[in-house]
């Protein structure tokens, strides 16, 4: 029988004996996700293949999209898989995002359609360096006064698509010259979204950098941006994943952000990425 231990901070749970080649595993984690909204799995002892199988009981897996990678395929044998690493074979990165900073975003909210349920799985880590750390978006939307909720209520906020968590040009945005957050391209979501599966509602934001509220000054946009990111990364409102090799993590991108701490100089790191096709936020 596997066992469900939580981390004992505002999200996140450790899922023990747990046999990740049986049918019902998925339906085990599934559970444990919508309540602890990350989940983790030391030990994992998987290959790329079933690791695929696995993460395809949650829903339609996706790859990256075309614009965003930096190359076509990462492993020709799990084509959905993303590598996420800094190691470079002859000089070329195998994958992507290298070994810096990543600012808090939650996956593929940059699309019309953004990512459910996102898949890490550590096959190389350096010895210190590069936590990921997760917030919870049902508290950060609970813990607003009723003015500001009220004021959010309807409001939506463009996702930009163009530049990356770091502020940089994705591949097929290169040529874009403007910064202005009211210029650059993206969807426009919900605010406030309500979970599909659990019902509750969630603050739902992408990346602070180049982040508008339409209809608001730019000035009020950003300063009511600026609240809201400061609230979802406060203290008590977080939970930092420290790597292990073996370690899978699995997080629900409708209800938590995420951002990478950089590890600089610290060593190799290689993590097997895979994602699920989430709905249109509503
Ligand atoms: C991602 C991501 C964080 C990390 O793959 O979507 O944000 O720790 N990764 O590498
Ligand atoms: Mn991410």
């Amino acid at each position: 029988m596997s066992k469900i231990i939580p981390t004992g901070a505002v999200l996140g749970a450790d899922i023990t004996e747990i046999d990740l080649h049986s049918r019902d595993a998925s339906d085990t984690v599934l559970a444990a996700l919508h309540h602890h909204l990350v989940v983790r799995i030391r030990g994992a002892d998987i290959d790329d293949l079933a690791f695929t199988r696995f993460a395809s009981r949650f829903g339609q897996l996706e790859g990256s999209p075309a614009f965003s990678r930096s190359r076509p395929n990462y492993i020709p044998d799990a084509p959905l898989i993303t590598v996420v690493s800094n190691v470079k074979e002859n000089g070329v990165p195998i994958g992507e995002h290298g070994d810096g900073e990543l600012n808090w975003h939650t996956d593929l909210g940059f699309m019309e359609t953004p990512s459910g349920y996102t898949f890490l799985l550590a096959r190389q880590v350096p010895p210190t360096g590069g936590d990921t750390r997760f917030c919870n978006m049902y508290n950060a939307y609970e813990q607003l006064d009723a003015s500001t909720k009220q004021a959010i209520a309807t409001l939506r906020i463009k996702h930009q698509k163009s530049h990356t968590a770091q502020g940089i040009p994705r591949p097929g945005f290169k040529d874009i010259s403007t910064i202005d957050p009211r210029e650059l391209p993206g969807p426009l979501h919900p605010i406030v979204r309500t979970h599909p599966h659990t019902g509750r509602q969630a603050l739902y934001l992408g990346r602070r950098f180049g982040a508008y509220i339409p209809g608001l000054s730019l000035e009020d946009s950003e300063r009511l941006l600026d609240g809201l990111w400061a609230r979802c990364g406060g203290e008590g409102n977080t939970w930092a994943q420290k790597w292990q090799v073996g370690d899978m993590i699995i997080w629900d991108n409708r209800a938590t952000m995420h951002r990478r701490e950089q590890f600089v100089g610290a060593g190799l790191r290689r993590m097997h990425r895979l994602t699920t096709l989430g709905e249109k936020p509503t």
